[in-house]
């Protein structure tokens, strides 16, 4: 029923992201209620005094001020926080009442927490929110999963409070259950492969050739006008760019070679384990992450193994940055690839009815992996929704065969000079072994039998078999 004066939406978590989303729905005409146990919140919230933003100390009360069905988002951290919230909740709505988790919940708890609300008679959306606190403010891109009734109830205000491209907005359902949040966490997984893939330019640029910061800026610049677009190529540029209040310094150079991370990337690896998929640059991405923590071994090593001779490489820079895009482009043409084969294999098992081309579509806006590529992803996928890797695109193939030249030199010199460059690494042998009719695996095959009696399979031969290796005459 709907009240005069009552309020649209209702968000708990008065953060920057919740504010910053409350003061978006806001814009777009919406009345709405925000929660937070922290009274210095409610009040920054109600000094803001927009006229149809309203501030609650008090859950009951911010629960009365919503229309029915009330419709309540948490951006909360994920986690028990979550959990307690739902608790408070279901104490003081109603059945039929909508709750959507806006953060950035584990699939598995989502799936959980699905099922329980539908029990008690709940809707509930877990939608993945990406574009952090600006993107909350100007137009994110949600990847909402979860109750169909509960997403048509509250799309006309989703589209409406999301970026647009190209007019359309960077938001749709996902699919069942838990979907949207396993969409999202897959997203952070190719965060991290293209965040690891551009740490590793700055190294080889840094380290190798011996660029400086206003080079280094120039380079990331340049790219950013080109097919590497994106707002990680973009905000790299920004970073490069920005000097310590006063001084003529970056004050990227004092920050610690520390990275921390809060999990999804670590997650992405796990769940994609789990189903037997491999994405071995995303995983290699979390574990340089976790590598980079261990400062102090790194530094005592750093004495015992002093490297190469030979780390500066040679020659002209400038030719070789036209090197280093083309792997960029192939590593973040992999970096997608293997995040979406992921998805594809997810949804078969999990049966979530994503859809890959709008997946592709709400990514090319508001989210932190936007890009001019993900254009080409989603065009490979509307072309055939079916495509099982993008790899077997045609244009996609084209590109990474024009690319292979510049990943091949980047990764070799880069062992040659003793630079690391794991995530190329990665991409580069994922598609070596993924181009192979045969790969050596029929040796590991022979191997695990012999010292484990697993048996194998033939080529050509139906059944399984086991040797007794031992006994072999010859
Ligand atoms: C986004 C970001 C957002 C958050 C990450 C950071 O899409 O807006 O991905 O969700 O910034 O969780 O992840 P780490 O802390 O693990 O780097």
């Amino acid at each position: 029923m709907k009240k005069e004066n009552q309020s649209e939406f209702g968000l708990i978590g008065l953060g920057t992201m919740g504010s910053n989303l409350l003061q978006n729905i806001a814009d777009h005409g919406y009345n709405c209620s925000g929660y937070d146990n922290n009274y210095k919140k409610v009040d920054a919230l109600n000094q803001l005094d927009r006229g149809n933003i309203h501030g609650f100390a008090n859950i009951k009360d911010f629960v009365m001020s919503l229309n029915v069905p009330r419709v309540v988002m948490m951006s909360v951290p994920a986690g028990k926080v979550v959990d307690i919230v739902i608790e408070e909740l279901v104490g003081v709505m109603e059945k039929g009442d909508i709750i959507i988790d806006g953060g950035n919940s584990h699939f598995t708890e989502t799936e959980r927490r699905y099922k329980d609300l539908e029990e008690k008679g709940f809707l509930f959306l877990g939608m993945g929110i990406s574009g952090g606190a600006e993107g909350a403010r100007k137009g994110p891109s949600m990847m909402p999963g979860g109750d169909k009734k509960a997403y048509d109830t509250v799309a006309t205000l989703l589209e409406k409070i999301a970026a647009h491209v190209n007019g359309e907005p960077t938001v749709a359902y996902m699919g069942a259950r838990s979907a949207g949040h396993f969409v999202k966490m897959v997203h952070n997984g190719i965060e991290y492969a293209l965040m690891q893939l551009i740490s590793e330019t700055y190294e080889i640029m840094k380290e190798g050739f011996q660029m400086n910061d206003n080079e280094m800026h120039a380079v990331y610049e340049k790219w950013n006008e080109g097919r590497l677009q994106s707002y990680l190529i973009e905000i790299t540029r920004d970073i490069f760019a920005y000097k310590k209040p006063g001084e003529k310094l970056l004050l990227l150079n004092d920050i610690k070679d520390e990275a921390k991370a809060t999990g999804t990337g670590k997650w992405t690896s796990q769940a994609a384990m789990d189903l037997g998929l491999p994405v071995p640059i995303i995983d290699i991405s979390v574990a340089m992450r976790d590598l980079s923590k261990y400062k102090d071994l790194r530094v005592k090593a750093s004495t015992m193994y002093p490297g190469s001779q030979d780390i500066k490489y040679g020659g002209n820079a400038d030719k070789y940055i036209a090197k280093m895009e083309a792997a960029y482009y192939f590593g973040m043409m992999s970096a997608y690839a293997q995040g979406m084969h992921l998805l594809y294999h997810a949804n078969e098992e999990y049966k979530y009815g994503l859809n890959m081309d709008l997946i592709a579509k709400i990514w090319r806006g508001g989210c932190i992996i936007r890009s001019e590529f993900l254009e080409d992803i989603f065009a490979a996928y509307k072309k055939d929704s079916k495509l099982k890797h993008l790899f077997l695109d045609n244009s996609i193939h084209d590109n990474l065969i024009m690319s292979l030249d510049g990943i091949r030199a980047v990764v070799s010199d880069a062992s040659k000079h003793g630079v690391a460059v794991p995530a190329f690494s990665a991409a580069l042998s994922y598609f070596d072994n993924f181009r192979s009719a045969e790969m050596p695996a029929n040796l590991i095959m022979a191997q695990r039998d012999y010292f484990g009696s697993h048996t194998y399979e033939l080529t050509g031969k139906e059944g399984t078999f086991h040797t007794e290796w031992e006994d072999a005459n010859n």
